[in-house]
């Protein structure tokens, strides 16, 4: 990425269209409705959004405005302000790394689920052993994460991302309306009642420590924060857009999505399995297990559900693109490796953090790490650890070393920044405290030092 030749966003609409490409994605269809359904419902989603409504808002405004003003991607952008905390943008460089193998391996996940839609295998889909079994063998779930990792590996060597974003475009809203048919169709099922009521009234025994700090990962990640990302994109913006609404305006895109897709999958778990603990907390597998049942019963199921796994399929490219692009990036400009040869690099080292993933819930289910399988721990390790981490220094860089004076000046640069206030207050102390407050308890659960 040349400095002096860096490309700019059109205008708002360019710069909200593009952020919201990389923040929407398996995270908010796939993940979210998984969590919200396993940490209590309601209460989830009360955090979730009073989260986005403050973290969120705080964090990407930040993040956008560090790119903005100096023009950088996140290595750059820190190292440029001040040397001493150039650490900040490495450290938020190792958490797409962690993320892209993992993520393949769903994208795979999805792959699989559109070949059976569109082989005519929609009705085995929906019976129970199907996922299972999917996923207890020991070839086919490298198989079609291999089809996916190679396929984000052609786009990005290619280069033609450009094209794929296009396609995207047209489909994203096309997503969107399909997502609120489902969901209201899903709503309507005898049962899905006590579905809806668990997913949007919150339930307070149910709250603890965990559901705020999954909330909270899911919030980094879904939004594409705590990594580098939003710095970049930053970077692109013109001077003259107004950063504030931008992000508002993401933030609800996003959230939006999230949660019409559990309005898809929460109630339709009470229709299939009667809403208990196990099957709402059965975690990466509840899309994949829950919304083939929907299909079954819909009338024109297997063309409905084809059109899911299809644009979600597309809403995972994106995603994964952008995660291969910024690796690739980060190991030209630092290795002083060629595209090609970056390209290569990145695809063998997904290739290897990816393959135990894919098989963590079969032939290698008995290999445990602090009681996770390889799957769940790396997206641990990503959402509960380093995003957190790099999180709370970003609040410490803006809040204390480089002031916020700088960033509401750079927000001001095109409109009054409303919100300045709320700003203020939530980088310099309530984020810093919280995050890490929550890191620790959690991080002392997961070693089981802690009860909570
Ligand atoms: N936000 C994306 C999602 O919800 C996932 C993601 C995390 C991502 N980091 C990213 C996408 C970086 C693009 C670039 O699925």
């Amino acid at each position: 990425m040349e400095n002096n030749a860096r490309s700019s966003f059109t205008g708002k609409i360019g710069f909200v269209l593009a952020a919201a490409g990389s923040a929407v994605g398996l995270g908010n269809i796939w993940r979210f409705p998984y969590l919200a359904a396993k940490y209590g419902g309601g209460i989830f989603l009360l955090v979730y959004i009073i989260l986005a409504l403050t973290f969120g808002f705080a964090l990407m405004t930040a993040e956008t405005a560090l790119g903005r003003k100096t023009g950088l991607s996140a290595i750059g952008a820190f190292n440029s302000l001040n040397k001493k905390y150039g650490f900040i943008g490495y450290l938020a460089s190792v958490v797409p790394m962690i993320i892209l193998p993992y993520y393949c391996v769903i994208g795979g996940w999805v792959t699989k689920y559109l070949y059976a839609f569109l082989s005519g295998g929609a009705a085995e889909a929906a019976t129970d052993t199907y996922f299972g079994t999917f996923i207890t063998q020991p070839v086919e779930p490298i198989f079609w994460f291999l089809i996916y990792l190679i396929a984000t590996a052609v786009v990005v060597l290619l280069g033609v991302e450009k094209g794929v974003e296009k396609v995207s475009k047209i489909m994203m809203p096309i997503l969107v309306c399909l997502s609120i048919v489902i969901a209201i169709y899903s709503l309507f099922m005898p049962g899905a009642i006590d579905g809806l009521i668990y997913y949007i009234k919150p339930d307070f025994s149910k709250f603890s420590i965990t559901t705020v700090l999954a909330a909270m990962g899911q919030l980094f990640y879904s939004m594409s924060l705590a990594m580098g990302i939003m710095i970049t994109y930053g970077s692109y913006m013109k001077k003259e857009v107004n950063l504030e609404s931008s992000v508002k305006q993401i933030e609800l895109f996003d959230t939006g999505i999230a949660f019409f897709a559990g309005l898809m999958i929460i109630p339709a778990v009470f229709v299939f399995s009667g809403g208990t603990p196990e099957a709402l907390g059965k975690g990466p597998s509840l899309m994949f297990e829950t919304l083939p049942k929907v299909f079954e019963t819909m009338p024109a199921g297997t063309i409905v559900g084809t059109a899911f796994f299809m644009l979600v399929l597309f809403a995972a490219l994106t995603s994964s693109i952008s995660l291969m692009e910024t690796v690739v990036s980060i190991v030209c400009d630092r290795f002083k490796l060629n595209r090609k040869l970056s390209c290569l690099v990145v695809l063998i080292l997904s290739l290897v953090l990816g393959i135990p993933s894919a098989l963590g819930y079969g032939v290698w289910g008995g290999v445990k790490i602090i009681g996770m399988s390889f799957l769940d721990f790396f997206d641990f390790l990503s959402n509960s650890v380093l995003m957190p981490i790099v999180a709370f220094l970003t609040c410490i860089f803006v809040g204390y070393i480089l002031k916020p004076k700088a960033v509401i000046e750079e927000v001001e640069r095109s409109a009054t920044f409303k919100r300045k206030k709320l700003f203020q207050v939530i980088i310099k102390y309530v984020a810093p405290v919280c995050i890490l407050l929550i890191l620790i308890s959690s991080v002392l659960e997961a070693f089981g030092i802690l009860k909570i």
